[in-house]
């Protein structure tokens, strides 16, 4: 996690850099700091200026400092080694060495001891502190930070996206990876350098990302791309088409309420690609190449060798769906879709929990990874691991030439646009319509759905942006009734079959926001120990629209209200049954069970949102969390 940021040009280095780490304190906010280069006493150093708590303290400890120089770094912090504190806050400054570091140094203890014999000193209690030690050492011998990196390198096991200064090279910047992710934008006389485009978008368009072991030497405005072992490499520039205001928060309190109203517009977008509105049929597009037809997927097959072709889907026995937090529960929702519309087994995986239990991978077996970021460190493992099993391997990302998107075969996207607040919102609908979708190609693929089906289906899925929008009503009951719903006890929220992931989702997001308990359960396990918990200060969120289950459902609401629980239900029309028995009743639009969970989502969501407003809760930053989890 952390955000890091370095530049070089003729506007404010603090400027830039401190708007770039506005973009990326998602991925930390704990403590925040730059380094830019001043005149100290007549000679060039990297002044750092570092401060405990949000970016917005450093903001205003900077708010007097001035600095002469064109090139500076920042980073915005999510600790792992050492509490948060200005002490532990990045940069780290030793014998002219200046640094940020995104990751972990896994043999920090021994290179710490090694450092400590030698009468280093410390100044943290970072492990990232200890590259700048290993660096200035470096640098004494080579007289060049590049050469320098390229020593210290073998030395580094662990995780890490570095960006160094050196005060004797002033005009030059250096940055290297292994893991975590780390761009390069490249301007008009210009040079970004950052954790993700979010941070570049505002200087340019223009950008190169940097894989594993790669080093780039910022020297001016020129840049030079090696290997970790010195080699020169030839590296494409892509151009983004994320604009700038798309990171604004459009006249919204928060990121999260601006990405909850976006969401008709996310899955739209997410749809748009794969569908044939002329013929009313799906047609995945993307999946490592473009082809139109059967047959010219057939030779292209034959080309592209590692390519994931619609003959391979067709093929395929088991299906494993692996991903973390959200887009877990994006996963599990898949799991209802994929073996009730194509009839072919799926499991679905937590990825630390699959990464580590040798999991039982047979041949023809597609694994398929969810991951908004495309960074997340154990999904990332998870389809390394898959690939290395030798599985056929499929993401659905919504950030493009991410790690998880540049390393599987295949690949769909979420098309989302860029999701700031820390809890997943926008990304998870989109993904649901994307899973949506998937089952469906899978479906006709293996000749389990007809011409009618794939209709009905598909036209239930073009029909949920408009529906979304009537949802995005229940803005102000949520609220409204925030203030009486903050005071339960704890929500639980329960649902059958593909509503069951979204009474999980309910939970997480009411944990990750409100910081109140919340227990996500299937309904039909409620007389399994949840219905102890129910009294008349638990509050039921009960998932009931009007499909196969409902009767079930509904029964298991009767159970709670008996015992006293106060109740929300989430149904379908206008349900006097439901009426009858809850508290609050929200209506939803009359949908197929397939996009039932995409409008569920909506409610359940507001519900989150508008507690932890109410309880005073920094919505897009909930205390501990970061959006972007790229270490263990
Ligand atoms: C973190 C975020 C969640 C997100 C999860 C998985 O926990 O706070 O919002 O769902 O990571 O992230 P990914 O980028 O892999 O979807």
């Amino acid at each position: 996690m952390c955000g890091i940021v370095g530049y070089w040009g003729s506007k404010d280095p603090k400027q830039v850099i401190v708007d770039g780490l506005k973009r990326l304190e998602y991925r930390g906010y704990d403590s925040a700091g730059i380094a830019v280069l001043d005149q100290v006493q007549g000679q060039p150093k990297f002044r750092v200026v570092r401060a405990q708590g949000k970016l917005m303290e450093l903001s205003r400890k900077l708010e007097q400092e001035k600095f002469s120089g064109q090139i500076g770094i920042g980073h915005t912090r999510w600790a792992t080694h050492g509490v948060p504190s200005e002490r532990n806050a990045h940069p780290h400054s030793i014998g002219g060495v200046t640094l940020v570091h995104n990751g972990i140094i896994e043999n920090y203890q021994e290179i710490r001891q090694e450092l400590a014999a030698q009468g280093s000193q410390f100044l943290s209690d970072t492990d990232s502190e200890l590259v700048a030690h290993l660096l200035s050492h470096e640098v004494k011998q080579t007289g060049d930070l590049h050469a320098a990196v390229l020593k210290v390198w073998p030395r580094l096991i662990g995780a890490y996206a570095i960006v160094a200064v050196w005060e004797q090279q002033p005009d030059v910047m250096v940055a290297f990876k292994n893991g975590p992710p780390l761009v390069l934008g490249v301007g008009d006389g210009e040079i970004v350098v950052a954790s993700d485009v979010q941070a570049i978008i505002s200087t340019t368009k223009r950008v190169v990302y940097l894989n594993d072991n790669e080093v780039v030497k910022v020297k001016g405005a020129n840049y030079e791309i090696t290997d970790h072992q010195g080699r020169k490499l030839k590296k494409d520039i892509v151009t983004i088409d994320w604009s700038a205001d798309l990171v604004e928060k459009a006249g919204f309190n928060h990121f999260m309420l601006k990405e909850i109203h976006e969401q008709p517009r996310a899955v739209a977008n997410a749809m748009a690609p794969h569908v044939d509105l002329e013929n009313q049929s799906v047609r995945l597009t993307g999946l490592g190449f473009s082809a139109q037809s059967f047959d010219e997927i057939s030779k292209l097959d034959s080309k592209v060798d590692q390519a994931l072709s619609f003959e391979k889907l067709k093929n395929i026995d088991r299906i494993f769906i692996i991903a973390c937090g959200t887009s877990h529960y994006a996963g599990l929702a898949g799991k209802y879709l994929i073996e009730q519309i194509a009839r072919i087994p799926v499991e679905v995986d937590i990825a630390s929990e699959f990464r580590y239990r040798e999991p039982f991978i047979p041949p023809r077996s597609l694994v398929l990874v969810i991951s908004q970021s495309g960074e997340t460190a154990d999904t990332l493992a998870a389809l390394r691991l898959a690939k290395q099993a030798g599985a056929l391997t499929l993401s659905i990302c919504n950030v493009r030439a991410s790690s998880i998107d540049r390393e599987a075969h295949g690949h769909l996207y979420m098309n989302s646009g860029p999701e700031i607040g820390v809890a997943s919102t926008k990304a998870f609908v989109s993904t649901l319509a994307v899973l949506n979708l998937f089952a469906l190609q899978l479906g006709k693929l293996r000749s389990q759905l007809d011409r009618d089906r794939e209709r009905r289906f598909l036209d239930a899925l073009l029909g949920t942006p408009a529906q979304m929008e009537a949802v995005l009503a229940y803005d102000s009951f949520f609220a409204e009734a925030a203030a009486t719903l903050k005071a339960y006890r704890g929500i639980l929220f329960m649902g059958r079959g593909i509503n069951y992931p979204i009474a999980l989702e309910g939970a997480l997001k009411l944990k990750e926001l409100a910081y109140m308990h919340a227990e996500g359960y299937a309904a039909g396990e409620m007389k399994h120990g949840p219905l102890a918990l129910i009294d008349e200060r638990m509050l039921i969120v009960m998932v009931c629209p009007s499909d196969k289950n409902y009767e079930k459902t509904l029964s298991n609401l009767e159970e709670a209200k008996a015992r006293g629980g106060k109740i929300i239900s989430i149904g379908t029309g206008d349900n006097s049954q439901l009426k009858n028995v809850s508290d609050h009743y929200l209506s939803l639009p009359k949908a197929e069970w397939t996009v039932n969970p995409i409008l569920e989502a909506i409610p359940v969501q507001l519900l989150a949102y508008h507690v932890a407003n109410a309880l005073g809760h920094d919505v897009d930053q909930p205390r501990n969390l970061a959006k972007s989890v790229t270490v263990e």
